[in-house]
């Protein structure tokens, strides 16, 4: 593995014996920052499963169209939780192309995913980088502040949550988790959200959890559609509401028929505020 931080590298704190969520997914996207219990996993889960690397490319795809939808609606503060490594767009150039000054902090609790990242976003002053676990929101909320102030809680912050709400488990309480984010948030403000749910093969989705939850740093926690509408709360669902990510507002192609991760984009509804932090 060629490391940000130079060959021989290992992450601190961090093994690679077992797989991890951020380098699987890398090495499903194609990219090089992985190891080979990450390759073997996902060649394991690929025999069950084979397109999950179409899997993840439609999730960095729904990413991509939530921000440049949000940005084009005026959102200037983005806060990626769960980052995942810095691949071909990222969330700060999608968000620049849609208007200027957008401001992002990405946070991932992936000590390699932080390494990767400062390296390669060391110069950007509108970007920030902060390691932080989203199942600690005391600690989030400290660290988000720490990590460069770039986000004034006072106008909408869209926050980007995809792809990693199955990595955390019941009873680590990811609804609680999420009714204490949304509301921080002000009015205008946006979750965006993927998860992964039984979707349209559920025995392979089933194998493909348990495999996932055995090999991985992390379990991987299939939930329904009604409890990934949970995590909305109050936010009022853009159309499509929740839907596949291939299926939320795809451009060009008709979109694939089956799925694998449900996907939405809410909004905080203006005079609903409960409170300000
Ligand atoms: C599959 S990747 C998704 C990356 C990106 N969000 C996307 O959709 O392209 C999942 C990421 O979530 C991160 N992650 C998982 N659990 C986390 C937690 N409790 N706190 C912070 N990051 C977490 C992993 O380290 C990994 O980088």
């Amino acid at each position: 593995m060629v490391t940000a931080a130079g060959p021989g590298w290992t992450p601190p704190g961090g093994g690679t014996d077992l797989a991890s969520p951020a380098r699987v997914y890398d090495y499903l996207l194609g990219g090089k920052d992985n190891y080979a219990a990450d390759r073997e996993l996902v060649h394991r889960l690929l025999a069950i499963q084979p397109d999950l690397s179409a899997v993840a490319r439609e999730n960095r795809a729904f990413l991509a169209r939530a921000v440049g939808l949000l940005a084009g609606r005026g959102v200037r503060q983005f806060l990626d939780l769960g980052c995942g490594l810095p691949t071909h767009e990222n969330v700060h150039q999608i968000a620049a192309r849609h208007g200027p000054g957008a401001r992002v902090v990405y946070v991932d609790h992936d000590p390699i995913v932080l390494a990767h990242a400062r390296a390669l976003l060391a110069d950007d002053g509108n970007v920030a980088i902060v390691h932080s676990d989203l199942r600690k929101p005391d600690e989030l909320r400290a660290d988000v502040a720490a990590g460069g102030g770039l986000l004034d809680w006072t106008e909408p912050v869209a926050v980007l949550i995809t792809a990693v709400l199955h990595f955390v488990a019941d009873a680590d309480d990811p609804a609680g988790i999420l009714a204490g984010l949304r509301a921080e948030l002000a009015p205008g403000s946006a979750l965006v959200i993927s998860h992964a749910t039984a979707g349209t093969f559920p025995a392979e989705a089933a194998r493909v959890a348990e495999l996932y939850t055995t090999a991985c740093v992390s379990p991987l926690v299939l939930r329904t559609r009604e409890e990934v509408a949970e995590f909305f709360g109050d936010f009022e669902l853009l159309d499509p509401g929740l839907a596949f990510t291939a299926q939320w507002r795809p451009r060009g192609e008709r979109p694939p028929p089956r799925g694998q991760l449900l996907a939405g984009v809410g909004i905080r509804p203006p005079d609903r505020r409960d409170a300000v932090p």
